[in-house]
């Protein structure tokens, strides 16, 4: 061990690896991205020309993961958090003033130096969160950001090209830096625009003016031309993209956002899913095609006609779909799963009795979400798989994008100057919208606004752990 004091120096942590032998169950064996395959020379500040490696084909393979200092301090400052504070997170860029550092949170040039230290000349992956879009979150109001939906310019100059200098200099060059990019944006211009009942008058905006797909378009040529990028594009979850008339519908318009602005298929490493979700990875006691008495699964009020029940089978058939696109075949697949655990007193142990479809389903789902479309610091979750490389074919990794512990959004107006609204879904006595058809919104009370940290939200998802702590 290079850190023996792991409380305060964290160490970059190893999240096993067993893609081997799931890259060959796949088909896609090889160790090298054959898109990218080409040795880019670059010549840094000194004059040097340096051989940059090639891209690997799944970059937490043989790699350590970073682990953020920032959130692992306020980890181990809580009752029984030494249980996970060495665990990697996500490294949340969600505006400009973050690029430089924030009050509690260095800057993305501290932190690049710091993994470095942490890699001690091993392979280790740097997660980005890329979170800044104009109109940002245009269904929901608690994660709103700082750009007006026609600051395009800002986006690409004050936020894209700053990080893109940064990522790019040479005294980084031998980190594996894996982008998410722009969570919750692309989908809505599916699912949540007219004639939808969903429609929300941003998303409409957002889809009429073009920036979101002009800003990832942007955001992944820039960040994709940088040799040792790896870029995950956010494909939201089962229970947002799940149902067949958004699905294809999605990885239309994530093809169109990676054929916009300079970017093209091969600035595509792969997709995210489930991040700062609550989907459950794998529901154990009922599949997709059960029927009760004859009635499909899917016929009951939870499933809902989804094609999916799960965020793995969900991960696994979207990677389908997406290469069906045409993105690249050796693309790869994250899920978040910091959040997703739902074990606890109250897991169930068995399938729910043959009665109806709805009570087979209610009382055998891990999920104990009231709707599949709640989102915001929901009640009785627990934290997932621990992070963990090349669990399953097609993905590769579990990663926990969404730092256990930050909350979702305020359960109250709470005044901020981070561009945050006030949405009623983290208000545990809202009664719910069209998104949610009109179900309670499950959140926790007393949530501060979001990324702040909540510690009795934290002190949940400890105790409701999947697998156990
Ligand atoms: C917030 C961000 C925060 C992130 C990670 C998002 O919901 O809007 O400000 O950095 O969560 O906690």
């Amino acid at each position: 061990m290079r850190f023996p004091d792991t409380r305060t120096k964290p160490r970059a942590r190893s999240i096993g690896v067993l893609a081997a032998a799931v890259a060959c169950a796949l088909g896609t064996g090889t160790l090298v991205d054959t898109t990218t395959t080409a040795t880019a020379a670059t010549t840094p500040a000194g004059g040097e020309s340096t051989a940059q490696q090639a891209r690997v084909d799944n970059p937490y393979e043989g790699a350590e993961v970073y682990v953020n200092p920032d959130w692992s301090a306020k980890a181990a400052a809580e009752p029984g958090g030494d249980a996970v504070a060495n665990e990697p997170t996500g490294v949340w860029m969600d505006r400009i003033a973050a690029i430089e550092g924030t009050p509690g949170a260095r800057g993305l040039r501290a932190h690049l130096d710091e993994a470095v230290r942490q890699a001690g000349g091993d392979p280790l992956v740097f997660q980005l969160v890329i979170y800044n879009l104009p109109g940002r979150d245009c269904s929901a109001l608690a994660s709103n950001g700082e750009l007006g939906p026609e600051e395009i310019g800002r986006y690409k100059h004050d936020y894209i090209d700053p990080i893109a200098d940064i990522l790019d200099d040479p005294a980084y060059s031998d980190l594996r830096i894996v982008t998410t990019v722009e969570i919750d944006s692309l989908p809505n211009l599916v699912t949540n625009v007219t004639p939808r009942e969903t429609a929300m008058p941003l998303c409409d905006e957002m889809k009429a003016n073009g920036n979101y797909v002009e800003g990832v378009g942007y955001a992944l040529n820039r960040l994709g031309d940088i040799p040792n990028v790896y870029n995950y594009v956010d494909a939201g979850h089962h229970g947002w993209i799940g149902w067949e008339n958004n699905f294809g519908a999605s990885a239309e318009i994530f093809y169109e956002a990676a054929t916009t602005a300079g970017a093209t298929p091969s600035d595509v490493h792969g997709f995210i899913t489930n991040t700062a979700n609550y989907s459950a990875l794998e529901e154990p006691h009922f599949d997709v095609g059960d029927t009760v008495n004859g009635t499909p699964v899917r016929q009951s009020s939870w499933v809902d006609w989804n094609q999916f029940v799960d965020e793995l089978s969900f991960a696994q058939g979207f990677r389908d779909r997406l290469v069906q696109q045409g993105f690249d075949s050796d693309i790869g697949m994250l899920i978040d799963t910091s959040r997703n655990g739902w074990g606890g007193s109250e897991r169930p142990s068995g399938p729910g009795p043959m009665t109806t479809v709805d009570t087979y389903v209610d009382e055998g789902k891990v999920d104990r979400r009231i709707h599949l479309g709640n989102w915001c610091n929901q009640a009785g979750a627990g934290l997932g798989e621990r992070p963990t490389a090349g669990p399953e074919p097609g993905i590769d990794a579990y990663v926990w994008m969404k730092p256990p512990g930050e909350s979702d959004g305020a359960s109250e107006e709470i005044p901020n100057d981070e561009g945050k609204g006030f949405d009623r879904m983290c208000d545990p006595t809202y009664e719910g919208n069209a998104l949610n058809q009109y179900q309670p919104s499950g959140a926790l009370p007393d949530a501060p606004i979001s990324g702040h940290w909540f510690s009795a939200q934290f002190q949940e998802l400890l105790a409701n752990a999947y697998p156990p702590l």
